[in-house]
């Protein structure tokens, strides 16, 4: 199995950027954690960031024929971008949707998501932690869209 991990804007300023809300983690961390995670689960990850919401576009149009799942933290365009929104209803793998921070109590804005009622499912509110029951979600989604195939 192949699970690409997606990162959004300013999500390369974790550990500097409001800790009192994300955490002292890094990406880089985080990084190296979740792949350690999939190397003992016999899977392989790519982990990517980018600020620039095209590039992330391309990244989730690319992945359909290279990855089995994606895990996606979108960051600030989880709420505002159509784009991401067609991109993730346009491929037919699964993604699952996920936020450090829990998002539904923070301020409203944050409280709608664009993505998600394309994405496969939402894990928000459990620090780091959110990536590795990502890409938890992210195998067990895609296992099932393999039966689905199979049948
Ligand atoms: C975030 C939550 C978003 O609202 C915010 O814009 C981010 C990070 C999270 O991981 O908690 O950049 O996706």
């Amino acid at each position: 199995m192949k699970v690409l991990c997606l990162n959004g804007p300013n999500l390369n300023l974790l550990g500097e950027r409001e800790p009192g809300v994300y955490g002292a983690t890094t990406l880089e961390t985080i990084r190296e954690r979740l792949e350690e995670q999939a190397a003992a689960r016999g899977v392989e990850v790519t982990f990517r960031q980018s600020n620039s919401e095209g590039e992330l576009v391309t990244w989730l149009q690319e992945s359909r024929r290279k990855y089995d799942g994606v895990v996606l933290n979108a960051g600030a365009y989880t709420h505002t971008s159509v784009a991401l929104r067609d991109a993730i209803a346009a491929i037919r793998i699964p993604v699952i949707e996920i936020h450090l921070s829990n998002v539904h109590a923070r301020e409203d804005f944050r409280k709608q998501s664009m993505i998600a009622p394309v994405c496969s499912g939402q894990i928000s509110g459990f620090g780091p932690d959110s990536y590795f029951l990502g890409l938890e979600a992210a195998l067990k989604c895609a296992q099932a869209c393999k039966k689905n195939e199979d049948k």
